[in-house]
Order: C-alpha cells, then structure tokens, then sequence
C-alpha cells in the first residue's frame, strides 16, 4: 500500500487534530503518501481531496476541531454517492483509509469496503464515549473536563441563591459523559439512559430526613429517557413547589476547546497504530485502548455492541452523595 488517506466524519471531538497528526507523521515514517479528505464522506464524493506532508500538520495537536472539517454525509448513504467516493479513491490511486469518527463513520467504511473493497481503519473519535473496543474514545476526556469545570462554576450560584440545578451534557445515546462529570462534579443525582428510576430514587432522597443541604446540582444526560432536563426539572418543581430550580444545557461547549494531555496521548496512539496496521495487512477494524493496551476490534462488533457505563461508578455515586 503506497497511499493511504485520512478523514474526520461525524461530531468533532478535542484530539482529532492529534490524530490526524499521527496519521500522516506515521505515514511518512512507513514511507506511505498521505491525503487529507475534507468534510469526511462529503468531501470524498465531492473529490476534495488534497495531498500532506508531515510540515502540513505541524502546530495543531493542540487545538481543538479538526482542521480536516467534517460532516455527517446523507450522500454517502446512497449507492451513487459511494459509486463517486470510489472512483475519486482511484483517480488518486488512493489504497487505503483512515476513518476517525463514531458509529456512523464505521458504518460508513464497513459498507464501502464491502461493495469496493477500500480496507479502512477506524479511530475512535467522538466525545460521547460510546464505542464499543475501547476504553475511552477520542475527545472524550476533554468534554468531561470541560463539563465539570461548568459544573463547579454553577455550584458557586447555585449554593448562593440555594438552588436546584439541573445541568444536562451531551450523550446522545449514553450516560458516560453524565456519570463521569456528575461523579466529578459532586452531583446528588445522575440521570443516564442505561439505568432507570432515576426521579423515584432523587424524589426519595429529597425526602430523606437526613438531608440537610440547601442546594442540589443534578445532571441529565441529553440521552436520559425519562425526558430532557427541562422535562425532568419540571417534574421535580411541581413536586417541590417551594424550591427554586434552574436548568442549564452545556450543549456544544463541549465539542470545543484544547485537547487534554490524555486525549492528545490516546489519538497519537490510535492514529500511528491504524496506519501500521492498515500496512499489516488489517482491514475493516477500530483501533482501541483497552487496559492500556492497543486492540483491533471488528468494525461489525464495534457497531453492534453497546459500551454500558461502569457499574461500579454508577453504584459509588450513590455511596457519597448519600
Ligand atoms: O456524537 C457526539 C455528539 O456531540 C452527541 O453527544 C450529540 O448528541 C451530537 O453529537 C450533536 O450533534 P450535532 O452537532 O450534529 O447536533
């Protein structure tokens, strides 16, 4: 394989630069030519396609964003589109690619690998942490931080005016984001939808004649399933008329901003280890960090299993908040 090309598809995530980084300095290491695709799949069908060097990616491992842009492409759902992405692929005698992105990216490559035979490697970029053949995906660190450091700011309001917060972050299917930064966050209740019964247990604990604290923040994952965290504040006024509640959303926020060490660390890894694999002969497979060490996993498995949250996290909450 002499030309191997990188993209970023779906949500950004803080160290996908690093990533891309590691992609195209390990490509010149192995004596590869590398590409940079725009836009993801978009730019792919749109034959936005331009060629790097290892000067191309100097000064960006700290930022944010990706400065390969992405999408989530509808075109690339339809046959015709990735009819188009493929004869790009050939017009530039591309042989190889490196997908950093979600599920839906590794959906992406596992069907155009089927229908044209383009091996890819998949890294694992998105802050939701919800990927399957990895411990901790691509970005996910950082929106953690970037979430508790909101966290601890509307505590000192909410302990001010003796409030209820509810913070909702993101995860659009999962809880991992919720259950790591309501942890870190000192949160009395953690909304996530992998478990349930989250308002009756709250409802009880408020209740507890225990509780002695004036103010509460509780966080919601976007995914929660007994409702957003309007809906859920909502609930929780008209049983507590008398309390004064708010509701933030951090949304986007924490998409953005300077990738943490950890992140930068786990995408130079992944992205160096996707391209070598990738000359091995790999084909087909995300690459992930489980127990500290490098492993493949088939794009078929990483799609189709669920990554639950840490039950043991899960259960510690509900030791110290209580
Ligand atoms: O997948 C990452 C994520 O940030 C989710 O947490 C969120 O639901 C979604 O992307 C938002 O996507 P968009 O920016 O396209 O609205």
């Amino acid at each position: 394989m002499k030309r191997i090309a990188v993209l970023t598809s779906g949500g950004d995530a803080p160290g996908m630069n690093a990533c891309i980084r590691a992609v195209v300095r390990a490509c010149v290491h192995f004596d590869v030519e590398v590409f940079g695709i725009s836009r993801g799949y978009q730019g792919l069908i749109e034959n936005d396609i331009k060629q790097l060097s290892a000067s191309s990616v100097a000064n960006i491992i700290q930022y944010g964003g990706t400065v390969l842009k992405t999408a989530r492409s509808k075109d690339f759902m339809t046959p015709e589109g990735r009819k188009m992405a493929f004869e790009n692929l050939q017009k530039q005698g591309i042989e190889g690619l490196v997908c950093i992105g979600g599920n839906g990216t590794y959906t992406g490559a596992m069907i155009f690998e089927k229908e044209y035979g383009i091996p890819s490697m998949g890294c694992p970029g998105t802050i939701d942490n919800d990927l399957w053949g990895t411990d901790y995906t691509i970005g996910y660190d950082t929106a953690i931080n970037t979430a508790v450091d909101a966290i601890d700011k509307i505590r000192d309001t909410a302990e001010s005016h003796n409030r209820v917060f509810f913070i909702e972050v993101m995860g659009r299917h999962s809880g991992h984001i919720a259950l790591h930064a309501g942890l870190a966050g000192g949160a009395e209740g953690i909304f996530i939808p992998e478990r349930e019964n989250e308002f009756e247990e709250i409802v009880n604990f408020y209740q507890s004649k225990n509780r002695k604290k004036e103010f509460s923040i509780f966080v919601v994952a976007e995914g929660e399933t007994e409702g957003h965290a309007y809906d859920i504040a909502k609930r929780f006024q008209e049983i507590y008329p008398d309390t004064d509640c708010r509701v933030t959303i951090l949304g986007h926020i924490q998409r953005g901003g300077k990738p943490s060490s950890n992140d930068r660390i786990l995408a130079s890894r992944i992205g160096a280890h996707a391209v070598k694999a990738l000359l091995e002969g790999h084909r087909n497979e995300a690459v992930g960090v489980v127990n500290r060490e490098i492993q493949f996993t088939p794009f078929k498995d990483a799609i189709e299993h669920k990554k639950d949250i840490e039950d043991n996290l899960w259960t510690l909450n509900h030791i110290i908040t209580r």
